[in-house]
C-alpha cells in the first residue's frame, strides 16, 4: 500500500503558513480527475484564503468545529449539484465524496492536511453562498493547511490529535456472492 494512506489523518491544529498557490491548484486538479457516474462531475467547491472570507466560511461550521478550524489558512464548502434524476441523483454524493478523497490524498502528498467537516450549519452555508437549494446542496465543509502546533488546542482537542485506528478488512470486505456481515 502506498504510504500516503497512512500519512493522511485529520488534524485540528493548523499553522498559519499560507498554502502555496501551485499546491492549492494541484489539489483541485486532483479532484477534477475523479470518476463519476456518466462523467457528471456533480461537485462544486467554494473556498477562501483571505481572512474575512475564510472566517465567513468557518462561521457556517458548527461550534465544535469553529473553535479550531479558524486557524487553518484555507476553508471551504463542498456543494453537490441538484436537479439530477435517477442514478445520477443517487450516485451524486458518492461522486462528491470521491472527489474530496482525491483532493485530500493530493494534499497529503504535498505535505498538507485536510480535515473534512460534516458539522456545518447548512442553512447558514446556503445563505452565505447565496445558493438556492434547487441549484446546489451544501454537503460538507473542510479546512486545509500545514499541520500546526497542537498546544494551541484545548486539552480535549489535544487528546484527539493523532491518527485513528480502523476496523479490520475482514469486517467489511469478503469474497463470495452473499453478504456475510
Ligand atoms: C464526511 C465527513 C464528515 C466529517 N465531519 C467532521 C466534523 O464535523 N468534525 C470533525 O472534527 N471531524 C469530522 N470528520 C473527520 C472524521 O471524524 C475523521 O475522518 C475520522 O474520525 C477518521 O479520522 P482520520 O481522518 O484522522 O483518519 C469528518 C469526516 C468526513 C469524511
Amino acid at each position: 500500500m502506498n504510504p500516503v494512506f497512512m500519512e493522511r489523518w485529520s488534524p485540528r491544529s493548523f499553522s498559519d503558513q499560507p498554502v502555496d498557490a501551485d499546491d492549492l491548484a494541484a489539489v483541485f486538479e486532483a479532484a477534477r480527475w475523479t470518476p463519476s457516474w456518466m462523467n457528471n462531475q456533480p461537485w462544486h467547491i467554494v473556498y477562501a484564503t483571505k481572512d474575512a472570507d475564510r472566517q465567513a466560511i468557518v462561521n457556517t461550521f458548527m461550534e465544535f468545529n469553529r473553535e479550531w478550524a479558524s486557524a487553518a489558512p484555507v476553508a471551504g464548502l463542498v456543494i453537490a449539484k441538484t436537479e439530477l434524476e435517477g442514478r445520477m441523483a443517487s450516485t451524486r454524493d458518492y461522486d462528491v465524496g470521491a472527489a474530496m478523497m482525491a483532493l485530500t490524498l493530493q494534499a497529503t502528498m504535498l505535505g498538507l492536511s485536510v480535515h473534512q467537516l460534516g458539522g456545518v450549519e447548512l442553512d447558514d452555508a446556503h445563505e452565505l453562498l447565496g445558493l438556492d437549494p434547487a441549484t446546489g446542496s451544501v454537503l460538507t465543509g473542510f479546512v486545509l493547511g500545514h499541520r500546526g502546533d497542537p498546544s494551541q488546542l484545548s486539552d480535549s482537542q489535544q487528546a484527539k490529535e493523532h491518527p485513528s485506528d480502523r476496523k479490520p478488512v475482514t469486517e467489511f470486505a469478503a469474497e463470495g456472492t452473499t453478504f456475510p456481515f
